[in-house]
């Protein structure tokens, strides 16, 4: 059950207290460092200017700060922030409602953009190139388009699938940004932020190690602290330190590397039933009784990433880290 899964990067409801350490400022906002530095010169150049800064795509996995990301864009520009999710636009005329409402300078942020309609992206088209709203009005037998200015304004989009998107509507964004796993050092800096900011102290060895376990994603390091913080409040002293996070962490069963039940069991899988790969997808779906889309979207991304779990030609394939991060022997093959 993904829902459920504590290492999940899906925004949960108990997730609602991100807002509250979320930074506001680029400053703030740790990792990152190409497109912190790029986007820091497009907004000094645009305010220098006196010119809206060019749109933005942000693109990544869920969890690694684009909203964030687009919420200090604004509040770095002096600007304010709109927003709206791509699957709520259905109507061309949600689209206008949402552009008649901007001021000069303001940020669109548009969460979700690949799953706008189509047809609807391409009023965004005139609206991001010229700053005009072409729009249809009236009934078959009498239409007009009419055109309407905008003021000047940034879209700022997200999307967890840059491929999703059609190339004229990326084509329209100036800059592009793609954001990337954290590292273990970066996710520490981000649980000692959050541990200042909730006014709840953490050891420095935890913070490590509750690092290794977040999945390369602020997000999910946030989650594991505020879980991590009820076991020290009720098992501790209110402090975290590492006993709490390995205490914690064992009940959640999330192991040092951040990986729970369902990896084990696919790559056990792999191991144990089809000596260790290659193997295609769907036997592995079937095996373990999950989707193959699944798999992709949830389970693989971060096996491949930590290099547990190798894609071949062939089919998946479990790496010998794989053998000594579950305790089974490795026997080097010959083909
Ligand atoms: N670079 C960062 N520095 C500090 N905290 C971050 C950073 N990126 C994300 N976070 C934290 O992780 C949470 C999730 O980030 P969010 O922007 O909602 O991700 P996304 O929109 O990409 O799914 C935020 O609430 C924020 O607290
Ligand atoms: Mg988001």
């Amino acid at each position: 059950m993904e829902e459920e899964r504590v290492i999940t990067n899906k925004e949960l409801k108990e997730d609602t207290f991100e807002t509250s350490i979320r930074p506001d400022s680029i400053d703030e906002y740790i990792g990152q460092a190409d497109v912190k530095e790029n986007i820091s010169v497009f907004i000094e150049a645009a305010k220098r200017r006196k010119e809206p800064l060019d749109h933005v795509l942000l693109y990544g996995p869920p969890g690694l700060g684009k909203t964030t990301l687009a919420n200090i864009i604004a509040n770095e520009l002096g600007s304010n922030l709109k927003t709206a999710s791509g699957p709520s636009i259905e109507k061309s005329g949600d689209l206008a409602a949402i552009l008649s409402t901007l001021e000069p300078g303001d940020v669109l942020f548009i969460d979700e953009i690949h799953r706008m309609p189509r047809f609807i992206e391409e009023i965004l088209y005139p609206a991001m190139e010229d700053f005009t709203l072409d729009i249809i009005v009236g009934s078959d037998s009498s239409t007009r388009n009419i055109k309407i200015d905008l003021p000047p304004f940034t879209l700022v989009g997200a999307t967890t699938r840059a491929g999703d998107l059609t190339s004229p509507l990326r084509d329209r964004f100036g800059i592009i940004a793609k954001l990337k796993y954290y590292t273990v050092d970066e996710l520490k800096q981000i649980i000692e932020r959050t541990s200042r900011v909730l006014e709840v102290p953490i050891d420095e060895d935890a913070a490590i190690n509750l690092a290794k376990r977040s999945r390369g994603t602020p997000r999910i390091a946030n989650r594991l602290f505020k879980r991590v913080r009820d076991f020290a409040i009720v098992k501790g002293d209110g402090i975290i330190d590492k006993e709490i996070v390995d205490m914690a962490l064992d009940r959640l069963k999330v192991d040092e590397l951040g990986l729970d039940e369902t990896d084990h069991q696919l790559l056990k899988a792999i191991i144990e039933r089809f000596n260790g790969g290659p193997v295609g997808i769907e036997s592995i779906a079937s095996s373990i009784g999950e989707e193959v889309t699944t798999i992709e979207d949830v389970y693989e991304p971060y096996l491949l990433q930590t290099g547990l779990l190798k894609r071949t030609a062939r089919g998946r394939m479990a790496t010998k880290k794989a053998y000594d991060h579950l305790k089974i022997e490795y026997q080097e093959r010959l083909f």
